[in-house]
């Protein structure tokens, strides 16, 4: 197995979030949306939580879909935060959507939330246990929880392959956040092991391509 390579936890450089909010996610986010959908067919609607929003692609499309309810972004990247309003503007959601710039870590409160969301935020992470610990101190008893991320390749070249095979057109920028992303990401083994640790025995991890696993389910 490829040792992880660890990548820096917040993206705040100006050019790579505005090249990471330009690129197109639609399939993949959408994705996560009616696959949260799929798993938790009775939910209606309540206070969301989406952990590391970025540019808020997911919380407007989740908006879209539940229209009772609200969805609190939360990313402690600024210049993210900055897209993100723009981008929930534009969709004319701004009484459903509120963002706001802070590690996940500090968010204080406990049973708080209606359902949780994460995308693609676990690999930045160097100690995911925290964010396992934060999301059943923040969701209320049996709130659903959707959690995907990148898969950790076997091998660099492997690695590339994927950045060649999903981003060939893609900018430089977003090629090498891509490439670092898949070699910073947890393996299966691992993600089911942080949730053995937290005693998370109602959240699933299913490997769902060659590049992503989701985690679903409830926590309790
Ligand atoms: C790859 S982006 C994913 C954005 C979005 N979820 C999506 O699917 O497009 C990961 C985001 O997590 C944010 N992030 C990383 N560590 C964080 C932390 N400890 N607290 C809050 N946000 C964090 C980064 O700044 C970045 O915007």
């Amino acid at each position: 197995m490829m040792e992880r390579t660890p990548e820096p936890e917040l993206m705040d450089d100006p050019d790579q979030t505005k090249a990471y909010a330009a690129a197109d996610f639609a399939e993949e986010n959408q994705g996560f949306v009616d696959r949260f959908g799929e798993y938790f067919p009775d939910f209606s609607g309540g206070r969301v939580l989406d952990v590391g929003c970025g540019p808020a692609d997911i919380p407007i499309r989740f908006a879209q879909r539940y229209a009772t309810c609200h969805v609190l972004g939360v990313d402690a990247s600024e210049p993210m935060i900055r897209l993100g309003q723009e981008a929930v503007q534009r969709a004319g959601l701004g009484e459903r959507i509120t963002l706001r710039c802070e590690r996940f870590e500090a968010m204080a409160g406990a049973n708080v939330f209606d359902a949780a969301l994460s995308n693609s935020l676990l690999h930045h992470l160097p100690n995911p246990l925290q964010f396992w610990h934060k999301l059943r101190q923040l969701v209320k008893p049996g709130a659903p929880v959707l959690v995907m991320d990148l898969l950790r390749p076997d091998s660099r070249e492997e690695a590339q392959a994927i950045v060649d095979r999903y981003a060939a057109t893609e900018p430089d920028i977003l090629r090498r956040d891509f490439y670092n992303s898949l070699m910073a990401a947890y393996t299966e083994d691992e993600v089911t092991s942080q949730l053995a640790r937290m005693n998370l025995t109602r959240l699933l991890i299913d490997v769902i391509d060659d590049r992503h696993w989701v985690v679903g389910g409830t926590i309790y």
